[in-house]
């Protein structure tokens, strides 16, 4: 039986949510244009399908061990003119080994990996970490997903489609052992999945806001004062005047 390329990924009615939430997090967290991105465990492309349009052509690394996913993706949502157009790279592993990617010698600016740690072993884990700080650019961001429990999974085995869950210390612990900083973010999930951002400078993070309230309350004080202003500009006199004009004899 062939497989559903965007049903082996996830919820197939969450697909266009989960391309969509993945673009919305990167952008915030302040990738454009002409940053470079890596992507562990690409799967059918359903993050990849918009960011290999918005980058600059040579910008998108892919990670994926399912070479047919890539394939799939790339012939049924994006076409395979995209190769000649954006040139995106790939390659098919299981072990993190970026190798093949010839990845830019200052480091990537971005890495994802979203709904990847949800079903690996600690050991995986811990060994992604080493490998996104050694290609990860100085001030570069580590961005991922995974599910936060009580309890940290103890089998040595990728577990799929179910998943796994760690404690949000043994994160915290991995990452400062792959020389790491982490920050957990307050913002909401699809699958309930707990969003982290990874860094080598602190500072990196600090600039990032934890909470999309954050980000809301910034747009609420911007047009508060806005309208402050407008409205200090519409109380002077000759505005006053060709505002009224405008009202009884029209524009
Ligand atoms: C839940 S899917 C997420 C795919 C993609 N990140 C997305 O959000 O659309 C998990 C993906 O991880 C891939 N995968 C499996 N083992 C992996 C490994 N050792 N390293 C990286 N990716 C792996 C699977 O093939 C699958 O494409």
């Amino acid at each position: 039986m062939t497989q559903n390329y965007r049903a082996f990924v996830g919820p197939e009615n969450k697909y266009d949510v989960m391309s969509a939430i993945q673009f919305i997090r990167l952008f915030q967290i302040g990738l454009r244009g002409d940053s470079t991105l890596l992507e562990i465990g690409a799967g059918s492309l359903r993050a990849a399908r918009l960011f290999i349009p918005y980058l600059k052509e040579n910008h998108y690394f892919g990670l994926e061990p399912e070479r047919w996913l890539v394939e799939d993706g790339l012939s049924k949502e994006l076409g395979k003119d995209i190769f000649t157009i954006k040139k995106p790279h790939f390659v098919y592993n299981r072990e993190f080994n970026f190798s093949g990617l010839s990845l830019p010698s200052q480091g990537v600016d971005y890495c994802l990996a979203q709904s990847i740690f949800s079903h690996t072993s600690v050991q995986q884990f811990q060994m992604a970490l080493s490998k996104v700080t050694e290609v990860l650019a100085p001030k570069g961001v580590f961005i991922a997903t995974y599910v936060r429990g009580e309890k940290d999974y103890g089998g040595d085995q990728w577990v799929y489609p179910g998943c796994v869950t760690f404690r949000a210390e043994t994160v915290e612990r991995m990452a400062e052992k792959s020389g790491l900083i982490v920050r957990e973010m307050e913002w909401l999930h699809p699958n309930d999945q707990t969003w982290v951002l990874f860094a080598k400078d602190p500072a990196k993070l600090n600039a990032i806001a934890v909470s999309d309230t954050v980000l809301l309350d910034e747009y609420v004080n911007t047009i508060t004062e806005l309208r402050r202003r407008i409205a200090r500009v519409k109380s002077f006199l000759p505005i006053k005047v060709l505002l009224w004009m405008r009202n009884k004899f029209g524009s």
